[in-house]
């Protein structure tokens, strides 16, 4: 078992000396402009902490995949910034907005072959499966993000259509972080399986709170525009539960807030406001939360399951919580 704060000061130190190409600067320095900024940096955090539950040395062969995973994930961010109109990500503007569109199409286009050349520093023993597993969710990820943007188009969307979605789009990615640090220090299969849906259903529950920070957030702790996901007709867990308990009258406010443009700045603001008073009335907030709490359970009693010393439990679900109780 690795001490906490080591394993801070090793996410830290990872990337301060991640290092990449400099010309051209068009191409890699959005790349570390991404990289630089850094959100949060929850997957590798989770990668390692699963890995360090077996092992306690932290070598490159998993602090280099533990990169990849958030190498892909900016540059995921990047390409959903330009498909979602975003202006801002972590407090600053979003590449294709500092830039423009197709530098970040580009600069994405190499993080996901980066993200790749790291993974690739796996141990050899684990490395087929290692491949498989990134491959595969890197793969899912685009197919949620497909469904994400067709669904702005329909009217509604049922919920499992919806959990199904996030499940592509976000929750595999935190699943196979989890699981990847396990694999990669050799743990057995079960226990692998078990992280990997600890993961999936903690990554649900990660992308409900992201819903629900979008429309209720603190726009100065959050780091991006709120209201963005009303903006767009995202069918996001409050959109949909919102649909599915309006009346009839609610229902078609709705679908004339869906309706109202977004031109000027006024318009936008008046759209935000019509949404967010719809949800209000229907309690939608505290459903959301309710939602993230079952969700968040769920993906704990996994944790039960492992057969893990105590003390590796309690880091699990320490990691849960505070993932779940975050504001940004
Ligand atoms: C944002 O992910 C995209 C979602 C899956 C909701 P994060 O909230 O982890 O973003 P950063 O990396 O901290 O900026
Ligand atoms: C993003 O979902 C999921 C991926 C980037 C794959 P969102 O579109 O909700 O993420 P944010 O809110 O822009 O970070
Ligand atoms: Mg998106
Ligand atoms: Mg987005
Ligand atoms: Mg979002």
């Amino acid at each position: 078992m690795i001490e906490e704060r080591h394993l801070e000061s090793a996410i830290k130190e990872l990337f301060e000396n991640l290092r990449f190409e400099e010309e051209p600067k068009g191409l890699y320095d959005p790349l570390r402009y991404m990289m630089e900024i850094g959100g949060k940096r929850i997957r590798p955090r989770l990668c390692l902490l699963t890995y360090s539950l077996f092992k306690d040395n932290l070598t490159e062969s998993v602090l280099a995949p533990a990169a990849a995973i958030e190498v892909f994930h900016s540059f995921t961010l990047i390409h959903d910034d330009i498909m979602d109109k975003a202006d801002v990500r972590r407090g600053v503007p979003t590449v294709y907005r500092k830039w423009d569109e197709n530098t970040a199409i580009l600069s994405g286009d190499v993080m996901s072959i980066e993200s790749y050349r790291l993974l690739a520093k796996a141990p050899a023993e684990a490395l087929p499966e290692a491949l498989k597993l990134f491959s595969k969710t890197a793969a899912q990820v685009c197919e949620g993000q497909q469904y994400d943007m067709d669904f702005e188009n329909l009217d509604s969307v049922p919920m499992a259509d919806y959990m199904k979605m996030i499940g592509l789009k976000t929750a595999v990615l935190i699943a196979c972080a989890a699981k990847m640090g396990a694999l990669i220090a050799g743990a057995s299969d079960q226990v692998c399986e078990l992280l990997y849906r600890y993961g999936y259903d903690l990554g649900l529950a990660f992308q409900v709170t992201d819903d629900w920070l979008d429309t209720y957030g603190d726009p100065k702790v959050f780091g991006k525009a709120i209201g963005g996901d009303i903006l767009n007709n995202k069918k996001t867990w409050l959109m949909i539960k919102a649909l599915e308990k309006a009346s009839n009258s609610e229902f078609k406010a709705l679908q004339t807030a869906m309706d109202m443009p977004v031109d000027t700045e006024d318009q936008k603001q008046k759209k935000i406001a019509e949404v967010k008073r719809i949800y209000d009335g229907l309690n939608i907030g505290e459903e959301a939360k309710q939602e993230i709490i079952r969700l968040h359970q769920q993906s704990m009693a996994y944790v039960s399951q492992m057969g893990l010393p105590e003390e590796s439990a309690d880091l699990l679900r320490k990691y849960a919580s505070a993932l779940i109780g975050r504001k940004k």
